[in-house]
């Protein structure tokens, strides 16, 4: 098994594989009443957050503690990050706090690489910048499998801000390796030149949204980052929403089977209707709860267990 993840890169299928039945037999516990194992009693699990989160943050709590850890959270607000401290050195803390395992989000990409680097216990990347953000990836595959029974083969539509997605860049590393199809669909200003033949040779660009639909078995739906957009990317919100955005007539070029995600936090009305968000097509919530036994099936595996 890998010490670390940082990247979907880290992951090859037999790997990703294992992860995502590890977090078939996780989800099992969900329905119990008692919803915690032992394996991870002793150990601790710190979560190491510098950017703003919901999902994330509390699934990965909720996944230590599911699995008896002690978990430690960090929340860079309030820390001493606002005295100057580094990044070093808060992980040197850490360390001598004596971490298991390290679970970072950080605006800067690579940040958990160099956090590797300083610290003995593994790191498990929760989003660095716009690089990765692979966990979410392990979620999103671990979705499409239970709801439409495989991967490979599938052919999944990433639609929108691709170029600030560090969901985009993970779901392309980690469903070509599991054999699926991946279009990426956006506006050119989103998409950069050769993102797609950098990440994996057999991933296509299309512009035009209204001609893949037809043809998906996923539409993935990305959230607009104007929090990291320093230019205009697009005329005008509604102009974006016109063409990009998922809403119900849209919605039924789709196959019959065809599903809607969403990696959340959404922009209701922008890249996604309500009545598409809210629909029986829509995976969002589940999305969320399969997060938790996701993490769980990382965070198990990396600390030693076995599937
Ligand atoms: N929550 C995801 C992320 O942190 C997606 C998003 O923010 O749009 O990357
Ligand atoms: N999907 C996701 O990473 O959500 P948060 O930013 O709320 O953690």
């Amino acid at each position: 098994m890998i010490k670390h993840l940082r990247s979907a890169a880290d992951l090859d299928a037999d790997t990703a594989t294992l992860i995502l039945d590890t977090a078939g037999e996780m989800a099992a516990l969900a329905g119990r009443e008692v919803k915690k194992l032992p394996t991870l009693r002793g150990r601790t699990v710190v979560n190491l957050f510098y950017e703003d989160s919901t999902r994330t943050r509390i699934s990965f709590e909720a996944a230590a503690k599911r699995l008896s850890a002690d978990v430690i959270n960090f929340s860079a607000k309030g820390s001493s990050v606002s005295k100057g401290e580094s990044l070093k050195d808060t992980a040197l803390t850490l360390q001598a706090m004596g971490a298991d395992a390290v679970v970072i989000r950080h605006p800067a990409s690579g940040a958990p690489h160099r956090l590797a680097q300083w610290v003995d216990g593994s790191v498990v990347n929760a989003g660095d910048g716009t690089h990765e953000h692979p966990t979410q990836a392990l979620l999103d595959a671990y979705t499409m499998r239970s709801r439409l029974g495989k991967i490979d083969g599938l052919r999944v539509a990433i639609v929108g801000d691709v170029l600030h997605s560090r969901v985009a860049r993970s779901n392309v590393l980690l469903l070509t390796t599991l054999g699926a199809q991946v279009t990426l669909v956006g506006p050119p200003t989103l998409i950069p030149v050769d993102i797609a033949a950098a990440l994996s040779p057999a991933t296509k660009v299309s512009y035009d949204l209204d001609s893949v639909l037809p043809e998906a078995d996923v539409v993935m739906m990305l959230r607009v980052q104007t929090e990291r957009m320093q230019d205009s990317y697009f005329p005008s919100a509604r102009e974006y929403s016109r063409r990009y955005g998922l809403d119900a007539p849209r919605m039924r070029k789709l196959p019959e089977h065809a599903i809607v995600m969403h990696p959340g936090p959404m922009n209701r009305g922008m890249e996604i209707a309500p009545e598409v968000a809210d629909s029986t097509r829509s995976t969002i919530v589940e999305q969320v709860a399969n997060g938790v036994s996701a993490r769980m099936a990382v965070l198990y595996l990396l600390l030693g267990g076995k599937a």
